[in-house]
């Protein structure tokens, strides 16, 4: 058996570093992906090909060992380690992927890759996996085997948005709303700034530590027992502000924040008041950049511009930041001119030129059977 799978990446609207605080967040596919197709074997060997890096990869799937490669293979071997752990039996497959969504720029390709492969595996073994559970055995595998400590937004957002919508999720929950978004003449321009930062994954780790730094001190002094920043209110932080460092205050206050921002945005978006989503689109990234401090000089650089520029309802950086890309509301006929303006700014500046996607809310993950000659 065969099949053919397609998992999008993701931007995020709005509700930055809120998915492993138990907040909310409003993520969206865009019509970027990673196709990937898988043929059972009848032995537990996996072998991989990696199209756009023209790479093999092979393992058994009786030896996968957490945390050991370090390379590309860790996602679908991850993925096929959390399956098994989840006590699926597992054959084999022969598996090919590439796709269009620019690697490392914080548009999910690696939570695309994950859910992808998890899809193929469940379908070529006749588990039936409802997608949410590929989303959570996909967040695990990174967890637990890739290693860095993502919260549940981007899997969730690969493996169940739908067409011309965002996703609102709660993330403690995990209950999600479609939220249709009629942006008429307007459009998500995504501008990747070609920032990598090598730490990204150590600075990410570090800020969930923050957070969960800030919530024990405001159960400290408050005496109660909220088990995460999404339970906390703004009052109740101010009363643990004296025992806290500056910084944590800031991190906690930026995610108290984000979540209100995310509710309103949803019935801003619901009510068709678009320049509503764009202020607190902006909001969101002015917290991000002096509050959590996840954005950095050039991805200012692009933010700045944009937000100046008219025609533009709001932008921000999305994703975990450390550079990567940003996302900007922009009126359709306004977008030649903004690119011209952004790259006249960064061409000044900065040492890369940024590239640009035009972006409109896409399905999630899709599977289809490929029948081919001979096959019973
Ligand atoms: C990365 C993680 C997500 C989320 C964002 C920040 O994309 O994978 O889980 O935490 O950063 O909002």
């Amino acid at each position: 058996m065969k099949v053919q799978v397609h998992a999008p990446g993701r931007i995020n609207i709005i509700g930055e570093h809120t998915d492993y605080n138990q907040g909310y967040v409003l993520p969206m596919a865009v019509n970027m992906g990673i196709l990937l197709t898988a043929q059972k074997r009848s032995d537990k060997l996996v072998n991989i090909y990696a199209r756009n890096l023209d790479q093999k990869a092979s393992f058994s799937l009786n030896k996968l060992v957490p945390g050991k490669n370090q390379n590309w293979s860790d996602y679908p071997a991850g993925v096929c380690w959390t399956l098994q752990e989840a006590g699926y039996k597992l054959s084999g497959a022969d598996i090919d992927f590439g796709g269009d969504i620019p690697i490392g720029a914080g548009l999910s390709s690696s939570a695309a890759l994950e859910v992808a492969t998890a899809a193929a595996f469940s379908h070529l073994n006749g588990l039936n996996i409802p997608e949410k559970k590929l989303a959570l055995l996909s967040q695990k595998a990174e967890n637990e085997y890739v290693g860095v400590r993502c919260g549940i937004m981007d899997q969730f957002a690969s493996a169940l948005s739908i067409k011309d919508c965002a996703l609102f999720l709660d993330c403690r929950s995990l209950e999600y709303e479609h939220i249709p978004l009629d942006l008429g003449e307007h459009v998500f321009m995504i501008i990747d700034s070609r920032i990598k930062r090598s730490l990204a994954s150590s600075a990410y780790n570090r800020r969930r530590e923050e957070c969960t730094e800030a919530l024990a001190l405001i159960n400290r002094s408050t005496g109660m027992q909220k088990k995460s920043l999404r339970e906390v209110s703004l009052a109740e932080i101010e009363k643990a502000r004296p025992l806290m460092l500056p910084e944590l205050y800031n991190r906690a206050y930026f995610v108290i924040k984000e979540n209100k921002r995310v509710l309103e945005t949803v019935q801003a978006f619901q009510r068709g008041d678009l320049h509503t989503c764009g202020s607190l689109i902006n909001q969101s990234h002015e917290g991000l950049r002096r509050l959590f401090e996840v954005s950095c000089k050039e991805v200012n650089l692009i933010v700045d511009a944009a937000q100046s520029f008219r025609g533009v309802l709001g932008a921000r950086m999305t994703g975990a930041g450390f550079g990567g890309c940003v996302v900007a509301l922009v009126c359709r006929e306004r977008i030649q001119k903004l690119q011209e303006r952004i790259l006249e700014k960064t061409r000044v500046t900065s040492v890369k030129e940024p590239v640009f996607y035009i972006t409109a809310p896409a399905a999630g993950l899709q599977v289809t059977e490929v029948y081919t000659m001979g096959s019973p």
